[in-house]
């Protein structure tokens, strides 16, 4: 990633409008009961897109990384299904580290946005939710690319 310096965000008291490139974290129905409590995520009520895909990261090995690119058109919704980790989202010009560390809330990532995902804690499960099945044509890779197509698009 190219920009130096990260503001760390908490998720709980963040204004969503100060997050960057129109990323925001969103706050899911959190239904409390002493057997154990449950949350859900509807597309297009919660989140703003219809969900065509999930997957999730698990097992990671303590200082990995993941990410480290944008997408062209797929937006996401990133939650902490379990344990914690730092969402870390670039505009090209701008970089914010978001820590998400509970299952009631999420980040929204809309489409280029370079974003990595790091200091996973151990037993972490991140969840993700795509608005397109995967495809490796969507993936935006290089880091420069990225950036000049951002600062192209922002004339
Ligand atoms: P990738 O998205 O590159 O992982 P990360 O960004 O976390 O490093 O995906 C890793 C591999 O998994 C890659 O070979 C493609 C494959 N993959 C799928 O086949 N389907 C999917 O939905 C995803 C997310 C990845």
């Amino acid at each position: 990633m190219a920009a130096d310096k990260a503001v760390m965000v908490n998720p709980t008291r963040v204004d969503p409008a100060k997050i960057i490139a129109g990323c925001r974290i969103i706050t899911l129905p959190k239904i409390a009961d002493i057997r154990g409590n449950l949350s859900f995520v509807e597309g297009e009520r919660h989140i703003p897109f219809v969900i065509r895909r999930a997957y999730w990261i698990y097992d990671v090995p303590g200082g990995a990384l993941r990410g480290g690119h944008a997408y062209y058109k797929l937006e996401e919704f990133i939650i902490a299904a379990s344990g914690a980790f730092d969402v870390v989202v670039d505009n090209g010009s701008e970089r914010q580290v978001v820590q998400l560390n509970r299952s009631y809330f999420g980040l929204y990532v809309p489409s280029m946005v370079w974003r990595q995902i790091e200091n996973f804690s151990s037993n972490s499960v991140t969840l993700i939710l795509g608005s397109l099945p995967y495809s490796e044509a969507d993936y935006l890779r290089d880091y420069e690319t990225f950036a000049r197509l951002r600062h192209e698009g922002c004339k």
